[in-house]
């Protein structure tokens, strides 16, 4: 879809990956981004982006509630971009159940919620797209990060169930897989790390070409090429980690 004078919502919009999102959308000449957060005091550095196109809005994703009720505050919404994530440490042999959960809580009912609750405004307004930002451990599993992992490859399971649901609405559904980005969430991750703001630009360059699954740095797009080509090298490189 064209990002030029349509209407977005960012999740996770304070900071990191999702407050570039907004950037690079009203870059590419978005007519309001409703950025959202749980904490709306915290949206200062996202509004000054673009203070007469960006709009803050109070999203807590786990909030079953309020996503329910979402749909009102952005009647005129075309682009969902599912970006709100958590990511705790833990194995599968040691990582409470708590943790796990609360994994999926954000990462995986978080996109799944947000989206029914806004599909039917998307399609109300012509149709549009929803953005899943999932990972590239999606695609093969760091034991450090066992609830992480599952949560971001459930993520991306449900995106080809939405894609299939949501074609006839007019909604595209595009899975983006980052590697490494240099935000709060890599803070403790060695690996050299690509800077939000060239992931957000390539995650819009993925959504105005249309393509399903998006590798937006360097190290995922290598990742797929390889994973492509022997998924197994790939699992035994990431359980190594
Ligand atoms: N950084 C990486 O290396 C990397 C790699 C692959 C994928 N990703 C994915 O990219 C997305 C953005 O990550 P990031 O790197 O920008 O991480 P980040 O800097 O830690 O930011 C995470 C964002 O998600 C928000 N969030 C967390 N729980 C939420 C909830 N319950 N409701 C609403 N918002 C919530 C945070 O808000 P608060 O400030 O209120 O906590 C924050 O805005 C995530 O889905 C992440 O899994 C990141």
């Amino acid at each position: 879809m064209r990002i030029q004078s349509t209407v977005a919502l960012v999740t996770g919009a304070n900071r990191g990956i999702g407050r570039e999102i907004v950037s690079a959308l009203v870059a590419a000449g978005a007519a309001k981004v409703y950025a959202a957060a749980r904490d709306v005091a915290r949206l200062a550095e996202t509004v000054a982006i673009a203070p007469d196109r960006v709009v803050p809005l109070a999203l807590d994703v786990a909030d079953r509630q309020a996503v329910a009720a979402l749909a009102t505050a952005v009647p005129d919404l075309r682009l969902l971009v599912n970006n709100a994530g958590v990511l705790d440490f833990g194995s599968a042999l040691d990582m409470a159940p708590e943790a796990i959960e609360r994994n999926f809580t954000v990462n995986f009912y978080g996109p799944l919620l947000t989206t029914r609750a806004l599909a039917p405004v998307i399609a109300g307004n012509g149709g549009g797209a929803v953005v899943n930002i999932a990972s590239v451990v999606a695609l093969a599993s760091m034991p450090a990060l066992a609830g992480y992992n599952a949560s971001k490859a459930a993520l991306w399971s449900l995106s080809q169930s939405q894609r299939g649901s949501l074609a006839p609405l007019g909604i595209a559904v595009h899975t983006v897989f980052p590697g490494p980005v240099d935000t709060d969430m890599a803070a403790e991750i060695t690996f050299p790390k690509t800077s939000p703001a060239d992931v957000a630009r390539a995650i819009v360059e993925g959504i105005e070409s249309g393509r399903d699954d998006i590798f937006p740095d360097p190290m995922s797009a290598s990742v797929y090429e390889a994973w492509r080509a022997d998924h197994k090298a790939i699992e035994r490189q990431f359980a190594a980690v």
